[in-house]
């Protein structure tokens, strides 16, 4: 049996990390990777290569950025000559962006099993670009693993039951096995001290291309620092540091400790040590909570909703005021739920799955 892997962007390069490693030690199949290059910068791509040890990709489509038609098409042409080349028993893609949707669209059509990791997330707004890549992606794939029984029930509640299974998050199983490989970083390179500083990320295309949202959210993260006395740390993503320069913000980041993009290592290690997170990346969320750190999520909705309902993590607008006052809330006691996203065996449900259904 042979199974095409497609990633792209950092969080697929994480997911993809111990996916591929599962199959290609137990020797489950003739494991091949694709990277669409959607994510092409060495901090963006590269390092989590090095870092998880992943192994060169097979084929690199090296589409790099654009409209999210120009990129999406682009993958979805050069993917499509792949898999008609290879004829894989299945393509396994991860998540919810472009180049998820365009790998799940070329392989449907060419009858090829779509096994989709981190299915049955829902969020508003429905017109996110990311919801628009799941939801698709969901009504394409012949496997949907979800991470918790929330997938399972949003996958049921659109009549999607088929092929249906909860295998947890194989980002929680990364956490586990590297945690004791979170690189010791000398927090003092950044001016900041063992548990007593934020953590911030920002990177979501409503959050940071719109000039008032963005200044609001900085704005915030200086009266989180003030109100705290905490430094705040941001690893800035390309997109966020095009905007904050183009918008002419650079100013209200002059209280704020900026430092380009990091990998998985680095950016968990200061997880670790941070006295909270303040992000509107998906995963940062749920890594936030692995580690026993509260987090203050800028979006209009999370896919992590089980987070937010236990009190754990706090969702809030993109406003001046609202961010202050979430930093007081988020010193408010909330008891860890115990774990949610599975065991750490995610991978190798996802391996096993994937025998049982398509050999
Ligand atoms: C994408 C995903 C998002 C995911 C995120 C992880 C979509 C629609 N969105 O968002 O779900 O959470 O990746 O980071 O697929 N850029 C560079 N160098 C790079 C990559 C990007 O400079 O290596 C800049 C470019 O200006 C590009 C912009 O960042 O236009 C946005 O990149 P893109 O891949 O379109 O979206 P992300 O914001 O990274």
């Amino acid at each position: 049996m042979k199974i095409l892997s497609l990633v792209g962007a950092r969080p697929q390069f994480i997911k993809e990390a111990l996916v591929g490693k599962e199959a290609r030690e137990t020797g489950a199949w003739e494991h091949r990777l694709v990277h669409s290059g959607q994510h092409y910068d060495t901090c963006m791509s590269d390092i989590f290569f090095q870092e998880l040890h992943i192994p060169a990709p097979d084929y690199h489509l090296g589409v790099g950025s654009g409209t999210h038609g120009a990129m999406t098409a682009a993958i979805l042409e050069k993917i499509e000559k792949i898999l008609l080349d290879e004829r894989p028993d299945g393509l396994l893609v991860y998540g919810d962006t472009n180049t998820t949707l365009a790998g799940a669209l070329a392989a449907v059509k060419l009858c090829i099993p779509v096994i989709h990791i981190e299915a049955g997330i829902r969020m508003a707004p429905k017109t996110m670009p990311e919801e628009i890549n799941r939801a698709l992606t969901d009504r394409m794939a012949t496997l949907l693993c979800c991470c918790s029984d929330l997938g399972r029930a949003n996958l049921a509640a659109e009549g999607l039951q088929k092929g249906v299974i909860v295998t947890g998050d194989v980002m929680y199983d990364l956490f586990l096995r590297m945690r004791s490989h979170f690189s010791r970083v000398k927090l003092t390179q950044y001016g900041v001290n063992e548990g007593n500083f934020i953590l911030a990320t920002l990177h979501r295309d409503y959050n940071v291309d719109n000039p008032n949202a963005l200044g609001a959210i900085l704005q915030g993260l200086m009266r989180l620092k003030e109100e705290s006395s905490l430094p705040v740390l941001l690893p800035v993503h390309p997109r966020t540091r095009k905007r904050i320069d183009g918008y002419e913000h650079t100013t209200l980041t002059r209280e704020i400790v900026c430092i380009p993009p990091i990998g998985y290592l680095e950016l968990m290690a200061l997880l670790c040590s941070a006295a909270f997170v303040v992000t509107d990346s998906g995963g940062l969320q749920k890594e936030a909570f692995y580690a026993g750190k509260r987090a203050i999520v800028i979006m209009p909705d999370t896919g992590w909703r089980e987070l937010i309902e236990c009190g754990w993590n706090i969702l809030v607008a993109p406003d001046e005021n609202a961010i202050a006052l979430s930093g007081h809330r988020i010193h408010v006691d909330c008891k860890h739920p115990g774990p949610l996203y599975g065991d750490g065996h995610a991978a190798e449900n996802i391996v096993k799955v994937i025998l049982n259904t398509l050999k």
